[in-house]
């Protein structure tokens, strides 16, 4: 599914979020029909994807994905990045790309943006707190982004980082974390149709406190990967840094693919609350994604390698 960058769009056109729900039907059957007839050629970036990897879940209530967050920059509460995130200057904005590319170059946002077609998608969001959200984003696979930087034969890792600004982020100035905040993937994680890289969600821009202007949203992962408002992508040979594994490696691995059969050395991760339902679900392996994703970690022990 494909639909205009919101600079485009005037006000009524935005989705309404009741309208997900129906348009994902319309999808899946198009989906269908297209590939039945594209069978045997390769995809690029397909409308026939995204409605491939939608989820037929009823979206979370916009206000407590946009109240019930964690972004350290902002405080270790819940509230705090609604209450303190507003302040952030998400323009004029650019993003870093280096490393192990042909191509290295810092990008104003809209340079960065521009070749990409925004698609709305409907993913799981999974935190390793054992709560979950279902977000309507708006964004583009970051695959597509770093095919235009030509990476080299040696680049096996994908780099994030964080804007580093005390001014803006308070909560840097206290060390919770090892600040800028850095997340890492494998490059074949980071090639894979699921991966995104979100402007928007609920048919907006994204609030600051959800990542503005920039954020990675790897479904199959701990929320925690899903870094917000990204600075700089570093194409690299070996595997980055992250901040959670710095900060407790015990607890917090490099992959935090979510599983059910591995506890956190803390809680237990076999089921989760889903925002605004009371009961608790049982969590899937990969976040439910296991038929897209699990192929990446056939022979590899994920309780090793959590
Ligand atoms: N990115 C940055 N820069 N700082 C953070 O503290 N928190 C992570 C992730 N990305 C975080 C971050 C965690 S723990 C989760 S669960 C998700 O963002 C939460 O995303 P949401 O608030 O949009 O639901």
């Amino acid at each position: 599914m494909l639909i205009r960058g919101r600079e485009d769009l005037p006000s009524r056109e935005i989705t309404p979020r009741g309208v997900y729900l129906r348009r994902r039907e319309f999808l899946e059957r198009a989906a269908l029909a297209a590939t039945t007839l594209a069978l045997g050629t390769a995809p690029t970036t397909p409308a026939t994807a995204v409605a491939r990897y939608d989820s037929d879940e009823t979206p979370t209530d916009e206000k407590d994905a946009t109240r019930y967050n964690n972004f350290y920059e902002f405080g270790t509460d819940k509230q705090d990045p609604a209450r303190h995130a507003g302040k952030m200057k998400t323009r004029p904005w650019s993003v870093r790309i280096e490393g192990e590319v042909g191509k290295p170059k810092t990008l104003g946002l809209d340079d960065l943006l521009a070749p990409h077609t925004m698609e709305d998608r409907i993913y799981r969001l999974r935190c390793v707190e054992a709560w979950s959200m279902v977000i309507p984003w708006r964004g583009f696979q970051l695959s597509d982004l770093l095919k235009r930087f030509d990476p080299t034969s040696r680049a096996r890792y994908v780099a994030f980082q964080t804007l580093h600004d005390s001014e803006q982020m308070p909560g840097q100035r206290r060390p919770v974390l090892d600040w800028p905040y850095v997340e890492g993937l494998r490059i074949d994680e980071a090639m894979h149709p699921l991966t995104l890289l979100a402007t928007g969600m609920y048919g907006r821009d994204l609030p600051n406190q959800n990542g503005a202007p920039l954020r990675l949203v790897v479904p199959w992962k701990y929320g925690f990967k899903s870094i917000k408002s990204i600075v700089a992508i570093r194409l690299l040979e070996k595997q980055p840094p992250t901040s959670w594994n710095l900060s407790a490696p015990g607890e917090y691995g490099f992959y935090a693919n979510v599983n059910p059969a591995v506890d956190h050395p803390r809680w237990s991760q076999k089921r989760e609350r889903r925002i605004g339902e009371f009961r608790k679900r049982e969590t899937l392996a990969f976040n439910g994604y296991a038929d897209q994703v699990a192929e990446l970690y056939r022979g590899m022990d994920l309780r090793k390698f959590f």
